[in-house]
């Protein structure tokens, strides 16, 4: 799914109700401007997302993105990295400008995304603190053994980082598979608690973030902007909302 597009002559001529042929002296006068630059071309792409100027006059004001997807397996939650396909990968390369992930999910994880432009959103989703509740529907190898459940909700002790876990729901659905409900995002958290029970896990979907869940008409690799509500969450949720690196790679693996 991809945010509408439009051209910019058609754009303009419906913003300024002259025709098409109208529009062109404007453009090869340079009065025209598409975030920031002075656009001559008639078939330039413009989205809801580019600020448009004639002369000094703001004809669409750049609103901050805030987009939902659903991470396929496989493509890293980085903004870029130097050998791997990222989950920006999926976006048209104009829209991937300026966008930043909401938390990140291990490379063969899968599930709900969020990115957004708006840095006040995403700029202190690193924070490891309490916070929002996110959910995982989790496969693992083995059965699940009942004491797990107490463990997790007990924290476990990560020596690495020399913390303990916030109290985490395992609800068992099947007897491989679970629903893990966390209040933080420690580097590859879920995994290294069944790890503990040497239980590898062999899926890891985010269904939910907070109040927001992932859009079940999302395949994987689809995304779509979030509605004013769903933000509104999101802004709440991101606060909280990531799953850093303690050694700051800045990609889940
Ligand atoms: N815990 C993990 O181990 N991996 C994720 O992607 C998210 C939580």
């Amino acid at each position: 799914m991809s945010l509408e597009r439009n051209r910019l002559d058609r754009f303009l001529s419906a913003r300024l109700g002259i025709n098409r042929r109208a529009v062109k002296p404007l453009l090869a006068a340079g009065r025209v401007s598409v975030d920031g630059v002075t656009a001559r071309d008639c078939d330039l792409p413009v989205t809801a997302f580019s600020t448009i100027r004639l002369d000094a006059e703001v004809l669409q004001q750049r609103t901050a993105r805030y987009l939902m997807l659903h991470k396929p397996a496989g493509l890293l939650s980085a903004t870029s990295d130097p050998r791997q396909n990222t989950v920006l990968s999926l976006l048209p390369a104009d829209e991937r400008v300026g966008l930043h992930l909401a938390g990140r999910l291990d490379k063969f994880s899968t599930g709900l995304l969020l990115l957004s432009d708006d840095s006040r959103w995403t700029g202190t989703s690193a924070a490891p603190g309490a916070g929002i509740e996110k959910s995982y529907l989790v496969g693992v190898r083995d059965p699940i053994v009942p004491e797990a459940v107490d463990a997790f909700a007990a924290g476990m002790y990560f020596p690495f980082e020399d913390i303990h876990t916030q109290p985490a729901g395992l609800e068992i659905l099947e007897p491989c598979l679970a629903r893990v409900t966390l209040r933080e995002g420690r580097y590859h958290q879920i995994k290294r608690m069944f790890g503990r029970f040497r239980n590898p896990v062999l899926s890891l979907h985010r269904e939910r973030i907070g109040d927001l869940r992932l859009d079940p008409a999302l395949s994987p690799g689809q995304y779509r902007p979030l509605t004013t509500e769903e933000a509104q969450s999101a802004v709440q949720c991101a606060a909280v909302g990531a799953c850093p690196d303690p050694k700051a790679t800045g990609a889940g693996a």
